[in-house]
Protein backbone atom coordinates (compact mmCIF):
# COMPACT_ATOMS: atom_id res chain seq x y z
CA UNK A 1 0.00 0.00 0.00
CA UNK A 2 1.36 3.68 -0.86
CA UNK A 3 1.67 5.07 2.38
CA UNK A 4 0.36 8.33 1.06
CA UNK A 5 -3.06 6.95 1.54
CA UNK A 6 -1.96 5.85 5.49
CA UNK A 7 -2.64 9.32 6.98
CA UNK A 8 -2.88 8.58 10.74
CA UNK A 9 -6.91 9.51 11.78
CA UNK A 10 -7.59 12.53 13.79
CA UNK A 11 -10.35 13.55 16.18
CA UNK A 12 -12.14 16.04 14.63
CA UNK A 13 -13.37 19.18 16.83
CA UNK A 14 -16.87 19.78 15.66
CA UNK A 15 -17.09 23.18 13.15
CA UNK A 16 -20.08 25.74 13.45
CA UNK A 17 -23.50 24.27 12.13
CA UNK A 18 -22.04 20.59 11.96
CA UNK A 19 -25.10 18.44 12.82
CA UNK A 20 -27.33 22.18 12.79
CA UNK A 21 -25.80 23.26 16.14
CA UNK A 22 -23.71 25.84 17.80
CA UNK A 23 -21.56 26.83 20.71
CA UNK A 24 -23.47 27.99 23.67
CA UNK A 25 -21.74 31.02 24.03
CA UNK A 26 -21.92 34.59 23.90
CA UNK A 27 -21.52 36.14 20.04
CA UNK A 28 -20.84 39.59 19.27
CA UNK A 29 -23.28 41.51 17.19
CA UNK A 30 -22.85 45.05 16.38
CA UNK A 31 -20.98 48.12 17.66
CA UNK A 32 -23.52 49.76 20.46
CA UNK A 33 -22.62 53.09 19.26
CA UNK A 34 -24.01 51.92 15.54
CA UNK A 35 -27.00 51.21 17.84
CA UNK A 36 -28.84 54.30 19.03
CA UNK A 37 -31.80 54.83 20.95
CA UNK A 38 -34.99 54.34 19.03
CA UNK A 39 -32.79 53.00 16.43
CA UNK A 40 -33.11 49.14 14.77
CA UNK A 41 -30.18 46.73 12.93
CA UNK A 42 -30.76 43.60 11.05
CA UNK A 43 -28.00 40.99 10.86
CA UNK A 44 -27.05 37.65 10.17
CA UNK A 45 -26.59 35.37 12.97
CA UNK A 46 -25.75 31.46 13.61
CA UNK A 47 -26.80 31.40 9.89
CA UNK A 48 -30.19 32.90 10.66
CA UNK A 49 -31.60 36.58 11.34
CA UNK A 50 -31.86 38.81 13.92
CA UNK A 51 -33.25 42.20 14.46
CA UNK A 52 -30.94 44.15 17.40
CA UNK A 53 -32.73 46.87 18.89
CA UNK A 54 -32.90 49.86 21.91
CA UNK A 55 -35.94 51.44 23.43
CA UNK A 56 -36.41 54.67 25.31
CA UNK A 57 -35.09 52.67 28.28
CA UNK A 58 -31.86 52.55 26.59
CA UNK A 59 -31.43 48.68 26.84
CA UNK A 60 -30.37 46.64 23.68
CA UNK A 61 -32.47 43.66 22.88
CA UNK A 62 -31.56 40.88 20.15
CA UNK A 63 -34.67 38.56 18.69
CA UNK A 64 -35.49 36.74 15.95
CA UNK A 65 -35.66 38.56 12.67
CA UNK A 66 -39.04 37.11 10.96
CA UNK A 67 -42.27 38.40 12.20
CA UNK A 68 -44.33 35.55 13.35
CA UNK A 69 -47.41 36.52 11.42
CA UNK A 70 -46.31 36.39 8.00
CA UNK A 71 -42.45 36.36 8.25
CA UNK A 72 -41.51 40.26 7.48
CA UNK A 73 -38.15 41.24 8.58
CA UNK A 74 -38.82 43.32 11.71
CA UNK A 75 -35.42 45.10 11.01
CA UNK A 76 -37.19 47.37 8.84
CA UNK A 77 -40.06 47.82 11.20
CA UNK A 78 -39.57 50.71 13.64
CA UNK A 79 -38.96 51.33 17.58
CA UNK A 80 -42.14 52.73 19.34
CA UNK A 81 -41.29 52.87 23.32
CA UNK A 82 -39.49 49.55 24.36
CA UNK A 83 -41.29 47.65 21.62
CA UNK A 84 -40.69 46.46 18.04
CA UNK A 85 -42.83 46.84 15.52
CA UNK A 86 -43.15 45.54 12.39
CA UNK A 87 -43.41 46.90 9.17
CA UNK A 88 -45.86 44.90 7.68
CA UNK A 89 -49.08 45.02 9.49
CA UNK A 90 -48.00 47.06 12.50
CA UNK A 91 -47.86 43.96 15.34
CA UNK A 92 -45.85 44.71 18.37
CA UNK A 93 -43.34 43.12 20.57
CA UNK A 94 -42.40 43.90 24.07
CA UNK A 95 -39.26 43.55 26.07
CA UNK A 96 -40.45 39.53 26.72
CA UNK A 97 -40.44 38.83 22.78
CA UNK A 98 -44.61 38.56 23.03
CA UNK A 99 -46.74 40.11 20.41
CA UNK A 100 -48.54 42.98 22.52
CA UNK A 101 -50.48 44.24 20.02
CA UNK A 102 -51.93 43.22 16.22
CA UNK A 103 -52.00 46.53 14.10
CA UNK A 104 -55.78 45.94 13.35
CA UNK A 105 -57.13 45.25 16.95
CA UNK A 106 -57.38 41.67 16.35
CA UNK A 107 -56.57 39.83 19.73
CA UNK A 108 -52.94 38.47 19.66
CA UNK A 109 -52.37 35.13 18.90
CA UNK A 110 -51.10 33.34 22.29
CA UNK A 111 -48.37 32.17 20.76
CA UNK A 112 -46.81 34.92 18.56
CA UNK A 113 -43.37 35.54 19.80
CA UNK A 114 -40.46 36.53 18.83
CA UNK A 115 -37.04 34.54 20.22
CA UNK A 116 -35.18 36.77 22.79
CA UNK A 117 -31.82 36.24 23.02
CA UNK A 118 -30.16 37.14 26.21
CA UNK A 119 -28.28 40.16 25.38
CA UNK A 120 -25.59 42.11 27.57
CA UNK A 121 -23.24 44.88 26.01
CA UNK A 122 -19.29 45.23 26.75
CA UNK A 123 -16.18 46.36 25.43
CA UNK A 124 -18.61 48.61 23.13
CA UNK A 125 -20.18 45.39 21.29
CA UNK A 126 -24.08 44.19 21.60
CA UNK A 127 -23.73 40.52 22.24
CA UNK A 128 -26.12 37.74 22.44
CA UNK A 129 -26.11 34.14 24.04
CA UNK A 130 -26.87 31.28 21.99
CA UNK A 131 -30.18 30.17 24.18
CA UNK A 132 -32.54 30.66 26.54
CA UNK A 133 -30.32 31.43 29.73
CA UNK A 134 -26.94 32.24 29.39
CA UNK A 135 -24.76 29.52 31.04
CA UNK A 136 -21.87 31.69 32.28
CA UNK A 137 -20.84 35.43 32.03
CA UNK A 138 -18.50 37.36 29.59
CA UNK A 139 -15.63 38.73 31.59
CA UNK A 140 -14.78 42.23 32.54
CA UNK A 141 -11.43 43.97 32.64
CA UNK A 142 -9.78 44.77 35.77
CA UNK A 143 -9.89 48.08 35.57
CA UNK A 144 -13.57 50.12 36.12
CA UNK A 145 -15.10 51.39 33.29
CA UNK A 146 -15.20 54.85 34.63
CA UNK A 147 -11.24 54.93 34.01
CA UNK A 148 -10.83 53.77 30.03
CA UNK A 149 -10.53 55.71 27.56
CA UNK A 150 -11.57 53.17 24.56
CA UNK A 151 -12.65 52.69 21.10
CA UNK A 152 -14.03 49.99 19.13
CA UNK A 153 -13.00 49.83 15.30
CA UNK A 154 -15.67 48.77 12.74
CA UNK A 155 -15.56 44.75 12.01
CA UNK A 156 -13.87 43.50 9.53
CA UNK A 157 -14.67 39.40 8.67
CA UNK A 158 -12.39 36.04 8.30
CA UNK A 159 -13.53 32.87 6.65
CA UNK A 160 -13.23 30.77 9.62
CA UNK A 161 -15.38 29.74 12.83
CA UNK A 162 -14.80 31.76 16.03
CA UNK A 163 -13.37 29.27 18.33
CA UNK A 164 -10.09 28.91 15.85
CA UNK A 165 -9.91 32.38 16.72
CA UNK A 166 -9.95 31.27 20.31
CA UNK A 167 -7.17 28.75 19.47
CA UNK A 168 -4.51 31.32 19.25
CA UNK A 169 -3.99 31.66 22.89
CA UNK A 170 -3.14 28.88 24.55
CA UNK A 171 -1.31 28.06 21.04
CA UNK A 172 1.81 30.00 22.99
CA UNK A 173 4.42 28.79 20.23
CA UNK A 174 2.78 31.25 17.50
CA UNK A 175 3.00 33.93 19.47
CA UNK A 176 6.94 34.08 18.33
CA UNK A 177 6.40 32.57 14.68
CA UNK A 178 3.63 35.20 13.78
CA UNK A 179 4.11 38.03 16.16
CA UNK A 180 8.11 37.77 16.61
CA UNK A 181 7.15 37.39 20.82
CA UNK A 182 10.60 36.54 22.61
CA UNK A 183 10.07 34.12 25.50
CA UNK A 184 11.92 30.76 26.88
CA UNK A 185 9.71 27.62 25.46
CA UNK A 186 10.26 26.22 28.50
CA UNK A 187 7.32 26.39 31.09
CA UNK A 188 4.80 28.34 28.23
CA UNK A 189 2.57 25.22 29.26
CA UNK A 190 2.16 26.25 33.05
CA UNK A 191 1.50 29.49 31.81
CA UNK A 192 -2.10 28.13 31.46
CA UNK A 193 -4.62 28.02 33.83
CA UNK A 194 -8.18 26.12 32.66
CA UNK A 195 -11.29 27.03 33.35
CA UNK A 196 -15.15 25.69 32.60
CA UNK A 197 -15.64 27.82 30.00
CA UNK A 198 -12.44 29.07 29.04
CA UNK A 199 -8.92 29.26 29.91
CA UNK A 200 -6.47 32.04 31.01
CA UNK A 201 -2.86 32.40 30.37
CA UNK A 202 -0.71 34.64 32.01
CA UNK A 203 3.08 35.47 30.67
CA UNK A 204 6.01 37.92 29.77
CA UNK A 205 7.62 38.45 26.45
CA UNK A 206 9.79 40.69 25.10
CA UNK A 207 8.79 42.24 21.35
CA UNK A 208 10.93 42.01 18.17
CA UNK A 209 12.47 39.10 19.72
CA UNK A 210 13.95 40.78 22.83
CA UNK A 211 14.54 44.01 20.83
CA UNK A 212 11.25 45.59 21.64
CA UNK A 213 9.85 46.59 25.09
CA UNK A 214 8.49 43.98 27.61
CA UNK A 215 5.29 42.88 28.13
CA UNK A 216 3.25 41.44 31.15
CA UNK A 217 0.29 39.75 29.48
CA UNK A 218 -3.05 38.30 31.51
CA UNK A 219 -4.92 36.45 28.40
CA UNK A 220 -8.53 35.38 29.30
CA UNK A 221 -10.37 33.44 26.74
CA UNK A 222 -14.44 33.41 27.92
CA UNK A 223 -16.53 30.71 25.35
CA UNK A 224 -15.61 30.45 22.45
CA UNK A 225 -15.91 34.54 20.90
CA UNK A 226 -13.92 36.74 23.33
CA UNK A 227 -10.10 36.93 23.86
CA UNK A 228 -9.35 39.60 26.39
CA UNK A 229 -5.67 40.65 26.49
CA UNK A 230 -4.67 43.05 29.41
CA UNK A 231 -1.10 43.88 29.99
CA UNK A 232 1.29 46.59 30.90
CA UNK A 233 3.85 48.20 29.33
CA UNK A 234 6.46 50.17 31.59
CA UNK A 235 3.80 49.65 34.13
CA UNK A 236 0.49 51.21 32.52
CA UNK A 237 -2.06 49.36 31.65
CA UNK A 238 -3.78 48.27 28.48
CA UNK A 239 -6.10 45.85 27.27
CA UNK A 240 -7.40 44.60 23.99
CA UNK A 241 -10.86 43.02 23.42
CA UNK A 242 -11.74 40.76 20.37
CA UNK A 243 -15.20 40.26 20.01
CA UNK A 244 -16.18 37.74 17.55
CA UNK A 245 -19.30 36.77 15.54
CA UNK A 246 -20.94 34.55 13.79
CA UNK A 247 -23.37 35.67 10.79
CA UNK A 248 -22.86 31.88 8.97
CA UNK A 249 -20.78 28.70 9.92
CA UNK A 250 -16.88 29.56 8.76
CA UNK A 251 -17.39 33.54 8.82
CA UNK A 252 -16.53 35.28 11.46
CA UNK A 253 -17.28 39.09 12.67
CA UNK A 254 -14.23 40.66 14.22
CA UNK A 255 -14.46 43.46 16.65
CA UNK A 256 -11.39 45.31 18.26
CA UNK A 257 -11.46 47.03 21.27
CA UNK A 258 -8.72 48.78 22.28
CA UNK A 259 -8.74 50.45 26.19
CA UNK A 260 -6.19 52.45 28.58
CA UNK A 261 -6.55 53.71 31.84
CA UNK A 262 -7.33 57.62 31.54
CA UNK A 263 -5.69 57.56 35.40
CA UNK A 264 -2.25 56.72 34.42
CA UNK A 265 -1.91 59.69 32.04
CA UNK A 266 -0.94 63.35 32.55
CA UNK A 267 -3.78 64.54 30.97
CA UNK A 268 -6.63 63.11 28.44
CA UNK A 269 -5.15 64.15 25.40
CA UNK A 270 -1.80 61.58 26.65
CA UNK A 271 -4.45 59.07 27.27
CA UNK A 272 -5.93 59.32 23.70
CA UNK A 273 -2.10 59.38 22.29
CA UNK A 274 -1.44 56.14 24.06
CA UNK A 275 -4.83 54.63 22.85
CA UNK A 276 -3.92 55.48 19.51
CA UNK A 277 -0.63 53.57 19.57
CA UNK A 278 -2.10 50.45 20.91
CA UNK A 279 -4.74 50.61 18.53
CA UNK A 280 -1.76 50.58 16.01
CA UNK A 281 -0.28 47.28 17.49
CA UNK A 282 -3.38 45.49 18.26
CA UNK A 283 -4.13 46.17 14.29
CA UNK A 284 -1.13 45.26 13.38
CA UNK A 285 -0.95 41.84 15.46
CA UNK A 286 -4.29 41.27 13.80
CA UNK A 287 -3.29 41.51 10.50
CA UNK A 288 -0.41 39.29 11.43
CA UNK A 289 -2.63 36.16 11.99
CA UNK A 290 -5.58 37.41 9.65
CA UNK A 291 -3.92 35.79 5.96
CA UNK A 292 -3.91 32.64 8.17
CA UNK A 293 -7.26 32.35 9.76
CA UNK A 294 -8.76 33.44 6.49
CA UNK A 295 -7.52 30.36 4.25
CA UNK A 296 -6.69 27.70 7.49
CA UNK A 297 -8.33 24.64 6.82
CA UNK A 298 -8.31 23.94 10.30
CA UNK A 299 -8.14 20.22 11.69
CA UNK A 300 -6.01 19.04 14.75
CA UNK A 301 -3.17 16.94 12.89
CA UNK A 302 0.05 15.99 14.55
CA UNK A 303 -0.04 17.37 17.27
CA UNK A 304 3.99 17.63 19.44
CA UNK A 305 4.85 18.83 22.98
CA UNK A 306 4.94 22.36 22.55
CA UNK A 307 1.38 21.73 21.28
CA UNK A 308 0.37 19.96 24.48
CA UNK A 309 -2.04 22.99 26.28
CA UNK A 310 -3.55 23.52 22.66
CA UNK A 311 -4.53 19.37 22.91
CA UNK A 312 -5.95 20.76 26.03
CA UNK A 313 -8.32 23.42 24.58
CA UNK A 314 -9.35 21.61 21.64
CA UNK A 315 -10.23 18.93 24.26
CA UNK A 316 -12.48 21.55 25.74
CA UNK A 317 -14.05 22.72 22.57
CA UNK A 318 -15.02 18.98 21.94
CA UNK A 319 -17.12 18.99 25.02
CA UNK A 320 -18.51 22.46 25.14
CA UNK A 321 -22.26 22.54 25.00
CA UNK A 322 -23.98 23.10 21.30
CA UNK A 323 -27.72 23.77 20.44
CA UNK A 324 -29.45 25.67 18.20
CA UNK A 325 -32.98 26.53 20.51
CA UNK A 326 -33.80 29.42 18.23
CA UNK A 327 -33.60 27.46 14.79
CA UNK A 328 -36.86 27.87 14.57
CA UNK A 329 -37.37 31.30 14.87
CA UNK A 330 -34.58 32.69 12.92
CA UNK A 331 -34.87 30.85 9.76
S1 LIG B 1 -45.79 40.27 8.85
FE1 LIG B 1 -45.41 41.34 10.66
S2 LIG B 1 -47.30 42.19 11.20
FE2 LIG B 1 -47.72 41.07 9.41
FE1 LIG C 1 -2.03 35.58 17.08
Amino acid sequence: MNNNSTRRPFTPVPHEGDDGLFRQTWYALCRSSDLPAGSVLGRDFLDGRVAIFRGADGQAQVVSAYCPHLGADLSVGCVTGNSLRCAFHHWEFGPDGRCQRTGTGDPTPPHARVFKFPTVERFGVVWAFNGEQPLFELVEPSRPWNNLVWSTAPAFQLKTDPWIVCCNTPDWSHFATVHRFGFESEGQHETLRFEEFGVRRTFQAQLEFGEGPQIDFEVTVRGTNLVLIEGSIGGQWFGVAASLGLPRPGLCDFFITTMVDRTEDPSEEAATARLQDYVAISKRMAAEDSPIWDTIHFKPGALTKSDRALARYLEQLRRFPRAHPSKDFIN
